[in-house]
């Protein structure tokens, strides 16, 4: 039986929020002195003056619905970045505990892990990109307090099999967490509909991709009440902005667009497959289920290096671990892509 009490740091299961003016008078009516704010208003064209709803109550009512969860199983972060620091700070006894990650990964797990004094236990996804399922179970001790899995992965771009990451969620002691930055652009295949199953999976979403808002810095995390509870009791009393927390309501209320957009950059993701496979410099175009492909060439710093020199400016990975030589190329609009492919025509 999970237990999310037993895995928590004791400091963290003690500690008593952080209790801001905006926490303690929730109403919107009176004369507000409680918070040593500036009556008069702002500097600049806009009344910002007031801080911001601590909990973003109007932007989760707006967010529910759409993933189908409780306004209480979503928390809201400073990128996704944010809720991923969070958790291994909750979880993780730094210079004991563990998270298991996943090679080629995102690099953030490892980064936070490490500035948090928190081992890494890794084990390499297949050469098939998707998890080594068997030589992971041997790993989940109790000392491994969180394993993220990135589905779609990046760099890879594919997602993980969903069985292989309920066997995962079956044997861990503790926390997964399933990083679907890229989920809008294969959105039959989110766990959310499995979360509800699960006590100890966490589910990372972002506005910085599909929704085109990455300059907003607006991640979403979705769990038990629980675990969002404990979010919120150890993050920054005001980690979103009342600017993000305005523009995100009124992108939902627009969220045609985003589908658009969504299906514009397929359409392109398609374009940029066909074309990348007939050109001799690629050996291979990795199936995507994101908004880049990685591809692997006969020289993957060199072709990076060319398509600097032309001002086109993709990822060279291939210092990382099984993506030797490859490149990861972001979905452009449709005249990027030619200019990349055209550039690409005359490198070899
Ligand atoms: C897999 C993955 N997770 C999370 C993030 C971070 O997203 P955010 O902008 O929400 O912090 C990225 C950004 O590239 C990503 O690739």
């Amino acid at each position: 039986m999970f237990k999310l009490e037993e895995i928590l740091r004791p400091n963290i299961r003690n500690a008593k929020p952080y209790s801001s003016a905006r926490d303690e008078y929730k109403g919107k009516e009176g004369i507000f002195l409680d918070a040593n704010e500036n009556p008069f208003g702002s500097v600049g064209g806009h009344k910002y003056n007031r801080y911001p709803d601590p909990l973003q109550w109007k932007l989760k009512d707006k967010i529910a619905p759409l993933k189908k969860v409780k306004a209480e199983q979503v928390f809201l972060g400073n990128g996704s970045d944010e809720p991923i620091d969070l958790l291994i700070r909750a979880l993780c006894n730094p210079g004991k505990d563990a998270i298991m990650i996943t090679p080629p990964t995102y690099g953030m797990y490892e980064v936070s892990a490490a500035i948090n004094d928190v081992r890494i236990v890794d084990v390499p996804l297949t050469t098939d990109y998707v998890l080594d399922v068997q030589a992971m179970l041997p790993k989940l001790t109790a000392e491994v307090k969180i394993v993220f899995l990135c589905s779609p992965n990046n760099p890879t771009g594919n997602l993980l099999p969903e069985d292989q990451i309920i066997t995962i969620l079956q044997h861990a002691k503790g926390l997964v967490v399933v990083d679907e930055a890229y989920i809008d652009f294969a959105p039959e295949s989110s766990l959310l509909r499995i979360l509800k199953n699960y006590p100890n999976l966490v589910i990372l979403q972002t506005f910085s991709k599909a929704w085109g808002l990455a300059a907003l810095r607006l991640g979403m995390a979705f769990a038990s009440e629980e675990i969002v509870a404990v979010l919120n009791k150890i993050k920054p009393p005001y980690n979103i902005n009342a600017v993000t927390q305005q523009l995100a309501y009124e992108a939902i209320g627009q969220i045609m667009k985003k589908e658009q957009m969504v299906a514009g950059i397929l359409m392109e993701r398609a374009y940029l497959e066909e074309e990348l496979a007939k050109l001799p410099v690629i050996l291979k175009v990795y199936p995507s289920d994101a908004n880049f492909i990685l591809v692997k060439t006969k020289n993957g710093t060199g072709m990076y290096s060319y398509l600097i020199e032309q001002k086109i400016i993709t990822r060279d990975r291939s210092k990382v671990m099984l993506c030797d030589n490859s490149v990861r190329i972001t979905v452009g609009t449709h005249e990027e892509n030619e200019a990349l492919i055209n550039a690409l025509k005359k490198y070899n």
